[in-house]
C-alpha cells in the first residue's frame, strides 16, 4: 500500500516497524471526530475560495459515506496507514478518486489530531458532567431517607461524635459538586479549535479558522499556531480532573467496603454489584466498590504518563505525543463506568438504621457532650475536658458507658451535673443539637439537601 507521504521515500519500513508506529489500533476511536473536522474543513476551504464548491461537496459527500460506514463499523483500516486521519484520507480518495486529495490543503495531522481530541473530549466531557449530576442524585435521595439516621462519626477511624449518615453521603455530595464545577470550567479551554494552525505555522491560503471553529461548534481559535498543535493540557487537565474525582469515588469505595463487613454492619449492598466465592459459601464481596478504588490508580497513571511525556518535548508536534489517546480513552471509560456502578450501587444499598443506631449507644462518641455541658455551665472547656476524660476511664475500668454512670458519680466529680445530663448523653439529641451552619444537626443536614436539590 502506498504510503500517503511517500513522496521523497526510497526505501520502505518493514510492516513490523509500521506497526509499532501506527496508531490506528486505537485512535480508530476518533473516526466520527476526525470525519466532522474534515467536513468543516472542506466547507471552509470552498466559502473561502481556496477549493471550487463542487469540489467540496463531492468531497463532503464522500466523507458523509465513510461516517456511515464507520458507525456501522464497516471501514478497513490498515496499520500501514498508520493512523485514523490517513486511513480515511485514504477511504475518501478510493471512494471519489484524486479529489480526494484536496481536503488536506492548508491542514496538517497536526492540527487535525488536535482538533479531534478536542471534539471528542467535548462530548465525553459533557457526558461524564451529567453522570455526576445522576450520581448526585442518588446521594441526595438516599440522604433524604436518612436525615435521622444516626451513626458514628469518625476521626483516625476511631469513633469521635455521632452524626447524621445523610450528613455523611452529602459530604460525598459537595466533593462532587466541586468534580463538576472543574470539568465544566475545564470546557473553556476544550471549546477551543487548533484547526488551521497546520502543521506548526499557520498557512499561505486565505482559510478562516473561525469559520471552522463555528462548523464544529467550538468558542474560539488558538492565538497562536505554534501552541494550538503543541497543547496538550486540556487532556492533562481532562485527567487530573478525573483523578480528582476517582479518589473521590475510592473514598467512598473504601467506606462502602468498611460499611458492609461483619465488623461495621452499616450497609449491604444489593447483590447486583457484589459477588460471592468459589469456596466460601457465605461470602458476599464488595467487589464493584473494590475494582472503582482499584482501577483509580489506573486514571493516575495516565496523568502521570501523559505529565511525563509532554515535559522536555520542544515545540511544536512530536511523535512521542502519539502517546496522548490510550490513557485519555481508558480514562473515559474508567469514569464513565465507575459513576454508572456508583449510582446503581448507592441507591440499592440497604441501609442498616436499626444496627447503625444501636452502635452509637455502644461508644464513648457523647464524651464531647458532656463537656460541652460543663463548658455551657461558665466550666472552662480544658477543665470540662479533663473531667470527663477521668469519667471515661472510669466506665472503661468498670466495663460500661457514660449513660451507664448513676448521677452521683457525676455529682462527685462537679456538682453543676444535674439529671438532665442524661437527654446530653442521648446520640439523638448530640446530632440534633449541632445546627451550626454545615453541621450535622438535622434540620442544617435538610437545609443542606435542599440546597443540593436546586444545585442539580
Ligand atoms: N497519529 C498521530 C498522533 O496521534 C497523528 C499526528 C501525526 N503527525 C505527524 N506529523 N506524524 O499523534
Amino acid at each position: 500500500m502506498k504510503k500517503l507521504w511517500g513522496g521523497r521515500f526510497t526505501g520502505s519500513a518493514e510492516d513490523w516497524v509500521d506497526e509499532f508506529g501506527a496508531s490506528i489500533g486505537f485512535d480508530q476511536e476518533l473516526a466520527e471526530q476526525d470525519i466532522e473536522g474534515s467536513i468543516a474543513h472542506a466547507t471552509m476551504l470552498a466559502k473561502c475560495g481556496v477549493i471550487t464548491q463542487a469540489d467540496a461537496e463531492n468531497i463532503i459527500q464522500g466523507l458523509q459515506k465513510l461516517k456511515q460506514q464507520a458507525a456501522n463499523g464497516e471501514l478497513e483500516y490498515s496499520a500501514k496507514l498508520e493512523d485514523i486521519h490517513l486511513n480515511i484520507e485514504h477511504h475518501l480518495t478510493e471512494l471519489i478518486g484524486p479529489t480526494g486529495g484536496k481536503l488536506h490543503t492548508a491542514r496538517s495531522r497536526n492540527d487535525q489530531v488536535a482538533t479531534d481530541m478536542h471534539l471528542y473530549l467535548k462530548e465525553q466531557v459533557s457526558e461524564i458532567i451529567e453522570l455526576i449530576s445522576e450520581f448526585q442524585r442518588t446521594l441526595v435521595d438516599q440522604a433524604g431517607q436518612n436525615i435521622e439516621t444516626l451513626m458514628p462519626g469518625y476521626t483516625h477511624l476511631q469513633r469521635a461524635q455521632p452524626i447524621s449518615f445523610a450528613h455523611h453521603l452529602m459530604a460525598y455530595f459537595w466533593m462532587l459538586d466541586r468534580d463538576k464545577q472543574r470539568f465544566m470550567d475545564s470546557m473553556k479551554r476544550i471549546n477551543l479549535s487548533p484547526l488551521g494552525a497546520g502543521a506548526l505555522a499557520g498557512t499561505t491560503f486565505p482559510i478562516d479558522r473561525h469559520m471552522t471553529a463555528e462548523i464544529l461548534g467550538l468558542e474560539g481559535i488558538y492565538e497562536n499556531s505554534l501552541d494550538a498543535v503543541s497543547d496538550r493540557d486540556f487532556i492533562l487537565e481532562f485527567l487530573s480532573d478525573s483523578s480528582i474525582l476517582m479518589m473521590h469515588l475510592s473514598r467512598l469505595c473504601e467506606e462502602l467496603i468498611l460499611w458492609s463487613s461483619q465488623e461495621f454492619q452499616f450497609i449491604e449492598l444489593s447483590d447486583a454489584f457484589t459477588t460471592g466465592s468459589s469456596i466460601m459459601p457465605q461470602k458476599k464481596n464488595p467487589d464493584m466498590a473494590e475494582l472503582i478504588r482499584g482501577k483509580t490508580g489506573r486514571v493516575y497513571g495516565s496523568l502521570m504518563g501523559l505529565l511525563t511525556v509532554l515535559k522536555g518535548l520542544p515545540l511544536a508536534y512530536n511523535k512521542d505525543m502519539q502517546e496522548d489517546k490510550e490513557g485519555m480513552f481508558d480514562t473515559v471509560k474508567t469514569v464513565k463506568g465507575s459513576l454508572k456502578i456508583f449510582a446503581g450501587m448507592v441507591s440499592e444499598m440497604k441501609v442498616k438504621s436499626e444496627e447503625m443506631a444501636q452502635s452509637v449507644k455502644k461508644d464513648f462518641s457523647n464524651a464531647t457532650e458532656l463537656a460541652d455541658y460543663l463548658a455551657a455551665k461558665g466550666v472552662p472547656f480544658r477543665e470540662a475536658h479533663e473531667i470527663v476524660g477521668k469519667l471515661v476511664l472510669e466506665c472503661i475500668q468498670k466495663g460500661c458507658y457514660l449513660a451507664d454512670l448513676p448521677l452521683e458519680a457525676y455529682k462527685s466529680t462537679n456538682s453543676l451535673f444535674e439529671e438532665d445530663i442524661f437527654e446530653a448523653l442521648n446520640p439523638y439529641n448530640a446530632v440534633k443539637r449541632r445546627n451550626s451552619a454545615g453541621g450535622t444537626g438535622f434540620s442544617q443536614v435538610k437545609l443542606q439537601i435542599e440546597k443540593a436539590r436546586t444545585s442539580l
